[in-house]
C-alpha cells in the first residue's frame, strides 16, 4: 500500500470548546477525528481519517460474542518547546501485531502496519492538535483497535475486520505520587493463564477477567489487584493493568516475560534506564513468600507499577492473607520518583531523549503553551 497522507473528511463542527481540560479523567472524551481502514476480500484497504463517530455493526458480529478483538495504547505529549512527541509508538505497534497474530487476525506485515499506524497518528495529532492537553501529567492517549466485523455465530476467525485509531485527551491515571496505591493479592482468580494463554497480548479477555477481582479489591478498600501466576498462585505477575517492580535490598526485581505477562513499553523503558544508571536489575520470578519475607525483614524498599496510562505508580501497601504490609518508604520512593521524573522529562521534552524514543510531530506554535 502507498502510504502518504490519508484522505481526510473533517468535522463540520469541532467539539473542542466543550472539553474541560481541568477535569479530563481517563478515556471518556474522544477527539474530533479518528482513523479507519477495513479488511475485506483478503486485503486491508480504504484507509481514511473522518469524524469520530458511532459504528454500525450487526448484533451477530462474532467479535461481540467470542471476543476477537485487540487493542493497544500509547501517548502523545505537548512538549515544553511546543512540539508534540509520541512516546515509543513503534513498540506498541509491534505488540499490536503480535496481538493480532495470537487472535488469528490476518494483519499485514509488521513494517507496513508500523508505517500506517504511525503516519495515521501523526496526521491525527496534526489535525486535532488543539486536543493535546497542555499541563504536566496530561497527554493525548492514542488507542488503536482491531475488531472482527463478520456476522457469524460460527466459532472461527472472522473474514472481515476494521482497524481504528482514536485519540483521547487524558489526565494522569491513578497516579498519586504522594499517596501511592494499595494492593490486594488475588489468590483465587487469575488475569491470564500461565502457559499458552493470552496474557502476553492486549486483548479484551484479559481485561474482562480482571473486572471481578478489581471490583472485589475496591469493595475491600484496596485500589488495585496484585496478580499471581495462574498455575500455582505463588508468583507475582502484574499489578492492575501494569507491570510490577520491587526494590529489595538495593536490587530491582521484576517478573520475566514468559507468555503470561504483558511486555510493557514503560516496563522496557524503566529497565533500560535502570541499567543505564548501573542499578542492579533482575528479571526473575518472585514468589509472594519472598515479598512477605522482604517486608518482614525491612528489605522491601520500594514497589511500583509501570504502564502507559500511569507511567510509574508507587505502591504504598499490599494486603495478603488478612495482613496489610506497608512498604518501608513513604511514597514516592527515591527510585520510583527518579524513574517517574526521567520518563516524564523525556516525554515532555524537558530531558534529553538519549535512546531516541520520541517521534516528534510539529504542531502550530499558536496553541496554548505547556505548563509544568
Ligand atoms: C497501560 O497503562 O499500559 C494500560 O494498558 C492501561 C489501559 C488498559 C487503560
Amino acid at each position: 500500500m502507498q502510504i502518504s497522507n490519508f484522505p481526510v473528511t473533517p468535522v463540520e463542527q469541532s467539539r473542542l470548546s466543550q472539553v474541560d481540560f481541568d477535569n479530563l479523567g481517563f478515556g471518556s472524551i474522544f477527539s474530533d477525528h479518528m482513523f479507519s481502514m477495513v479488511y475485506e476480500d483478503g486485503a486491508w484497504k480504504n484507509p481514511e481519517i473522518h469524524p469520530y463517530r458511532t459504528l454500525a455493526l450487526e448484533p451477530g458480529v462474532s467479535m461481540l460474542h467470542y471476543g476477537q478483538t485487540v487493542f493497544d495504547g500509547y501517548k502523545a505529549f505537548r512538549g515544553l518547546d511546543g512540539e508534540a512527541r509520541i512516546f515509543r509508538p513503534d513498540m506498541n505497534v509491534r505488540r499490536l501485531h503480535d496481538s493480532c497474530r495470537r487472535l488469528c487476525i490476518p494483519i499485514m506485515e509488521v513494517e507496513e502496519l508500523l508505517e500506517i499506524i504511525i503516519q495515521a497518528t501523526r496526521q491525527l495529532i496534526a489535525l486535532d492538535h488543539g486536543w493535546l492537553p497542555s499541563r504536566w501529567g496530561q497527554s493525548l492517549y492514542v488507542r488503536p483497535l482491531v475488531i472482527g466485523t463478520e456476522a457469524t455465530l460460527e466459532v472461527r476467525a472472522a473474514t472481515s475486520y476494521r482497524l481504528m485509531i482514536m485519540t483521547s485527551p487524558v489526565g494522569s491515571y491513578f497516579t498519586n505520587l504522594q499517596k501511592g496505591v494499595s494492593l490486594r493479592v488475588e489468590d483465587r482468580f487469575t488475569r491470564a493463564a500461565s502457559v499458552g494463554g493470552l496474557g502476553a497480548v492486549k486483548t479484551a479477555a484479559n481485561y474482562a477477567a480482571s473486572l471481578l477481582p478489581g471490583f472485589e479489591s475496591r469493595q475491600q478498600g484496596f485500589d488495585q489487584v496484585l496478580w499471581l501466576d495462574g498455575n500455582e498462585h505463588r508468583y507475582v505477575e502484574e499489578v492492575g493493568a501494569m507491570n510490577i517492580f520491587f526494590k529489595i535490598d538495593g536490587k530491582v526485581v521484576t517478573p520475566p516475560l514468559g507468555g503470561s505477562i504483558l511486555p510493557g513499553v514503560v516496563r522496557n523503558s524503566a529497565l533500560t534506564l535502570l541499567r543505564d544508571w548501573g542499578i542492579p536489575v533482575e528479571e526473575r520470578r518472585i514468589a509472594t513468600d519472598e515479598v512477605v519475607e522482604a517486608f518482614r525483614s525491612g528489605d522491601l524498599q520500594e514497589v511500583f507499577g509501570a504502564g502507559t496510562a500511569a507511567v510509574i505508580c508507587p505502591v504504598a501497601s499490599i494486603g495478603f492473607k488478612g495482613e496489610v504490609f506497608q512498604v518501608a518508604t513513604t511514597p514516592p520512593g527515591e527510585l520510583t520518583l527518579r524513574l517517574y521524573d526521567q520518563l516524564t522529562g523525556i516525554q515532555y521534552g524537558k530531558l534529553a531523549d538519549r535512546h531516541g524514543w520520541n517521534v516528534r510531530v510539529p504542531i502550530p506554535q499558536s496553541d496554548s503553551v505547556m505548563v509544568q
